[in-house]
Formats: structure tokens, C-alpha cells, sequence
């Protein structure tokens, strides 16, 4: 039996909107911020037509409306991180300036639209039974998993990123005791036609809107680094540079983690020298430390008294990287890691500056 269905047009602009304001990730930031701040009025109004709710309330109700709390809640978070959010990218001053503003407005706006599904589920339930609700559920569920992984990978691969390196670099200095390097392996550098490669995105490289040049998120963090401190740059360069395209060097990364051998890398013009401190930047590779640090390591002979490790990665933190670094310089002091996820590299001056001021002094 079908009833009359309990959603009014409203109801299924709101959805649009919020689906837009998802995607809004790839339009332009203006764009994004006005779907969003649509989506929040409407719904402010939606929830006032809503309410009161009088009388026993049976239990798909009681479900719905804990939904709707909980949805309230994240969305009241979504806002928050969302202000926070375009006042750090225009430069203004956050509650939290160390804060990824920008990974927690993901986390809330994916939270949030599960609790609309629930939601919307439940409000379903009203006006179907039987097999036209298990059909609406399970269309609900494949169109929750596509936004839950879509949304993420979306973010990571079709997000053209263009930033100011020199603004992203600038800042205010950390005190460094001792002799201080920076060195860094990135995929800019080690990558045989960067006019070819494959992503200009968040999960790789980025363009510098300036001079035109690619540039890799390790990179961009050991160029923060290298500015803040002031210490000597290295970066780690292999012999043989990996292909333009992504899967590639993740098929040729994972041949080197099977070889006993890790990859030649290009003279470094450090050999023998000592460093009270070395800060090591790199991209994690197959949920570990790329051989090609190994090699410089092992080619060059330094051996830090104090090792901070700064990792960029697409999700998987600093994975089993601190283990196999400690087992490559077993002498060094190792540093808590430093993680930063990939799409939050351009806006990470901060963070890096809060985490190098304490691992440092
Ligand atoms: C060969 C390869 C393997 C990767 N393996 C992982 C991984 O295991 N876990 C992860 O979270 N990210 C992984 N990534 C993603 C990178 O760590 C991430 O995109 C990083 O920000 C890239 O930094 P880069 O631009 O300096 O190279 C991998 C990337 C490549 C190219």
C-alpha cells in the first residue's frame, strides 16, 4: 500500500543543494560557500515546520528524530568548520590556527550526509512498505558508499590545485639549535615528464599560480620547513626517474619494496657531513618510508643525532614508516611524525611551524 508521500518539493531542493555543496569541492570556492550557506538557511526553516512533535511517538519516529538531532549537530559542526574554513583561506585569523579546518569540514559534510539518509529513510517509512522501502533503502545505501568513497577520491583526483608557494611558504621563523637539514624526496623531481604527468590534484602536485611550475607536496612541505628554520636543503633524487603516470610508480614502488636493492639515487654534494638534526619529508609509499630514502641514508653515511620525520599520504598516516626509519638509523633519536594529508599540504605552514618550534627546542 502506498500513502501520500510525506516529502514536500522543499525537501528535495534541500537534498540537491546539500549534493551540490558535496560537489562543490570541484567548483569554485564562491560557489561551494553559497550552496552551503543556502543549504543551512532552508534547512533552518525546514526544521522550524517540522517541530512540535506531539503525543506517543512510535519507534521508526523516535529513530528519525534522533536522526534528525544527530544531523542537527553535524550540521551545526559542518558550519563551524566551514567559517573557520574560508577564513584560514583568506588568510584571517581561525579559533585554532593549527586546526585542518578543511579535513574536519569533509569528515562533518560525510557524517551529515549519512544522518540525511537516515533521515530521509525514515521519513520513507511513512509512505512505503514492503519491497518499494527495501528498494528505496538499498538505493539510499549505494548512493551513501558512492558519496562516502567518491567524495574522497574526488577530492584527491579531479581537484585541480593552483597556490601561491610563496605565500604558502612564508612565515614566522622557528629557532633551530644546532646543525640542521632538510631533505626531502617528493614525486616532483623524481619524475621523468612532468608535462606528462597524469594529476595536477590533491593527491600529488600542485601548480604554482606564479611561475607555472609543478610542484610536490613533500616538496612543498620541506620548502616550509627549509624557510622556517632556515637550515640547508637536500633533496633526494634517483637515478632513474619514475613515469609520468600515477599507477606506474606505484606498480615500480612496489617492485622496489620486493627487491633487496633500493634505487640509485644522484650524487648528493653532503656526504660524511653531520647534523645535529635532520627533518625528513617524505611521501608515504605502500604504507612505508620510499627505498630511495634508504638509499640516501646509506650513500651519503649521515647519521642524525635527532631525526623528525614530516610525512605526507593519502590517508594511511605515518603507516609502519617510524619502524622501518628506526631500523635504518638505529642511533637516532626519532621524532614523533609530523602527518599531513595530502590535500591539506598547501595550508599545513602552520602546523608544521607549531610541530618543528617543539620537536626542535
Ligand atoms: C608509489 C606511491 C605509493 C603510495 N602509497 C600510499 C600509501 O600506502 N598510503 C597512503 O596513504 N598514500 C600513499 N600514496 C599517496 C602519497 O603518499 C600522497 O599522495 C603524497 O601526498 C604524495 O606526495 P608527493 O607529491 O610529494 O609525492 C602513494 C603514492 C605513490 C606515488
Amino acid at each position: 500500500m502506498t500513502r501520500k508521500s510525506p516529502f514536500k518539493s522543499s525537501d528535495w531542493v534541500l537534498l540537491a543543494l546539500f549534493v551540490l555543496s558535496l560537489c562543490g569541492i570541484l567548483l569554485p570556492r564562491l560557489m561551494h560557500i553559497a550552496a552551503g550557506a543556502a543549504f543551512l538557511a532552508i534547512a533552518l526553516v525546514h526544521t522550524r515546520t517540522k517541530l512540535p512533535v506531539r503525543g506517543r511517538i512510535p519507534l521508526m519516529r523516535q529513530t528519525g528524530l534522533a536522526a534528525a538531532a544527530i544531523l542537527a549537530l553535524l550540521l551545526a559542526g559542518v558550519l563551524v568548520t566551514g567559517v573557520c574554513l574560508t577564513l584560514q583561506s583568506y588568510g584571517l585569523r581561525t579559533p585554532a590556527p593549527n586546526a585542518d579546518w578543511r579535513f574536519w569540514h569533509i569528515v562533518l559534510s560525510l557524517a551529515a550526509f549519512c544522518a540525511i539518509f537516515v533521515h530521509v529513510l525514515t521519513q520513507a517509512s511513512r509512505c512505503m512498505e514492503g519491497w518499494r522501502l527495501y528498494g528505496a533503502a538499498g538505493g539510499a545505501f549505494v548512493a551513501l558508499i558512492t558519496a562516502l568513497f567518491g567524495i574522497p577520491y574526488a577530492d584527491r583526483w579531479l581537484r585541480h590545485v593552483e597556490i601561491d608557494a610563496a605565500a604558502a611558504i612564508a612565515g614566522p621563523a622557528v629557532p633551530a639549535r644546532g646543525h640542521t637539514l632538510v631533505v626531502y624526496f617528493s614525486r616532483s623531481g623524481n619524475t621523468a615528464d612532468l608535462s606528462k604527468v597524469d594529476a595536477v590534484s590533491g593527491a600529488s602536485f600542485m601548480k604554482d599560480r606564479k611561475s607555472g611550475r609543478l610542484l610536490g607536496n613533500a616538496e612543498l612541505l620541506a620548502l616550509m620547513a627549509q624557510s622556517a628554520t632556515g637550515a640547508e636543503l637536500a633533496q633526494v633524487r634517483v637515478s632513474v626517474p619514475y613515469p609520468p603516470g600515477y599507477t606506474d610508480t606505484v606498480r615500480i614502488a612496489a617492485r622496489e619494496l620486493r627487491e633487496s636493492r633500493p634505487p640509485e639515487i644522484l650524487q648528493t654534494a653532503l656526504n660524511g657531513a653531520r647534523y645535529d638534526s635532520v627533518i625528513l619529508v617524505f611521501p608515504l609509499w605502500w604504507g612505508t618510508v620510499p627505498r630511495a630514502v634508504e638509499s640516501f641514508f646509506e650513500k651519503t653515511g649521515i647519521k642524525p643525532a635527532r631525526l623528525l620525520p614530516v610525512i605526507t599520504h593519502g590517508s594511511g598516516g605515518a603507516g609502519e614508516s617510524v619502524k622501518a626509519l628506526a631500523k635504518l638509523l638505529p642511533d637516532a633519536r626519532i621524532s614523533r611524525p609530523l602527518t599531513v594529508y595530502s590535500s591539506s599540504v598547501p595550508h599545513a605552514r602552520e602546523e608544521l611551524r607549531g610541530y618543528l618550534a617543539k620537536e626542535l627546542n
